[in-house]
């Protein structure tokens, strides 16, 4: 089965909006409850299909999971005795899973974790999960496709020094520590929301840990952890979509359960584009302007400008008055969507890793119209993962989904499509945008997608 959004031009992306709790976060949450045995509970959880991979990694370790989408909770009960392997077909589906790594080799001292590969947005190398694990004192190695890391007794205490301050990285050397012997010191670690998000699980958990937020963590092994129940930090990366929507077609979004402290730079971003925007008295507004002015925008790990949202960038540059450039400094191919967008009508100009964006007049029509592509396939579904709800219309929306069996027309990535949907948004006609994203980002309808449609709903 396959979805189709139809964007009809012009309109404004307004409305009261909520955020879930952050993709980014919640998957590696659910993978620290490996660090104790007995029932923890995550709660703010988002309705996206890599919770329900998540959810059957652990199942296949020996956990038993409840995962409640309605109440927003996973409940996850760690038995005393857990497998060690994490099978490809999960690994595939979802790269998150490399998270189980850290906790496995803590809590059975050994672990063999399938390779997820590069991806669409680049080679995505796992050298510092490795190295830092060595230094742990794990053996690791690759055979036959997984990665194998095992340790006679437990990990020991050691300084590491991170060569980039991976999110990933950071996670799972952080988990590994938290049952190491003795003190572990990452050394330009990331400071990512989510990371501290973990950390304060982790610290609730009966772990030891400073520095959560800066680039020296501080972790005191533990003998032994103990469940509990934590909330997700919100999205972030949510918040920005709908304040980008906003700002790309001259709406005002209302954002609620958001933490606006989060999205300092992408904020400023947004000022210099024209928005006016409001995080007084706990209110988060975005007003966006008529017209955008053109903005430049480096992505860099936080607190730097997150390459989740480059993508709206340039959507928003092809709409604005002037040009801007975007320079992509986090993954190297993350350019895959500037091509839909170029068959949307903007005008985009790469050069290694800069996209030179010229404003394209709004209102003005798409000057190629969307073509099916033949060589896509129809996504497939396990047995075991959530499935896109099917069809579905917000009463009075300018925007739809509906079941099509035609081939993919828009971008794969979540991000990119969703700006291809906020561009279109200011054509005047009827913008076709088809495929659901097969693997991991699928039930965008859950995320991203069915918020749009909302916010379509109630325009101004
Ligand atoms: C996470 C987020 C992703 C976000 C990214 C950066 C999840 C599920 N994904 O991805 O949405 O865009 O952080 O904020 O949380 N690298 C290496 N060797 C390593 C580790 C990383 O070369 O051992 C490289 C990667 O290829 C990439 C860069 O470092 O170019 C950043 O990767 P990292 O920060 O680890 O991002 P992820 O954890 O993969």
């Amino acid at each position: 089965m396959e979805e189709k959004i139809e964007v009809h031009g012009p309109t404004k992306v307004s409305g009261v909006l909520p955020v879930s709790g952050a993709k980014n976060s919640v998957l590696k949450l659910m993978a620290a409850t490996l660090l104790a045995t007995g029932e923890s509970t995550i709660t703010n959880v988002p309705e996206i299909q890599d919770v329900t991979i998540m959810a059957e990694l652990l199942r296949r370790l020996g956990c038993t999971v409840r995962y409640d989408p309605a109440q927003q909770t996973v409940d996850i009960d760690v038995p005393e005795v857990l497998g060690h392997q994490a099978d490809y077909d999960l690994v595939r589906a979802m790269r998150a899973s490399i998270s189980v790594l850290g906790p496995l080799v803590a809590r059975c001292h050994r672990a063999e974790v399938a390779l997820p590969g590069g991806d669409a947005i680049g080679s995505r190398g796992l050298d510092m999960h490795r190295a830092g694990l060595e230094a742990m004192g794990a053996k690791l190695s690759i055979e036959r496709g997984f990665l194998r890391a095992s340790v006679a007794d437990n990990l020991h205490g050691t300084t590491y020094h991170l060569d980039y301050p991976s999110v990933g990285a950071t996670e799972n050397l952080m988990m590994a520590a938290a049952l190491a012997d003795g003190t572990t010191v990452l050394e330009n670690a990331a400071r990512e929301p989510e990371i501290v998000d973990i950390g304060r699980m982790m610290q609730a958990m009966g772990a030891h840990i400073d520095g959560l937020g800066t680039s020296t963590i501080t972790i005191e092994g533990a003998q032994k952890l103990h469940p509990v129940t934590h909330r997700t930090v919100p999205d972030r990366i949510v918040a920005g979509t709908w304040a980008f929507a906003a700002a790309v077609t001259g709406g005002r979004v209302e954002i609620e359960g958001a933490e606006p402290a989060h999205l300092t730079m992408v904020l400023e971003k947004l000022r210099g584009a024209g928005c006016t925007i409001d995080t007084s008295q706990g209110r988060f507004i975005v007003q966006g302007p008529e017209r955008p002015t053109a903005i430049n925008v480096s992505t860099l790990p936080y607190p730097g400008f997150p390459t989740d949202l480059q993508p709206f960038v340039v959507a928003l540059n092809a709409v604005a008055e002037g040009s801007g450039m975007v320079t992509e400094n986090v993954f190297e191919a993350r350019w895959g969507f500037t091509a839909e967008l170029e068959r949307l009508g903007a005008r985009v100009r790469l050069d290694g890793h800069h996209a030179r964006v010229d404003g394209f007049p709004r209102n003005s029509s798409p000057e190629h119209r969307s073509r099916p592509r033949t060589s896509e396939r129809e996504p497939r579904w396990p047995s075991w993962a959530w499935r896109p709800r099917g069809s579905q219309r917000s009463p009075g929306s300018s925007i739809s989904t509906a079941d099509t069996n035609t081939s993919w027309i828009a971008c794969r990535m979540p991000g990119p499509r969703f700006s291809g949907a906020s561009w279109a948004a200011c054509s005047r006609e009827k913008t076709e945008l088809r495929g659901v994203p097969e693997r991991g980002y699928a039930p965008l309808t859950g995320w991203r997608v069915t918020p749009f449609m909302a916010v379509a709903a109630h325009r101004g």
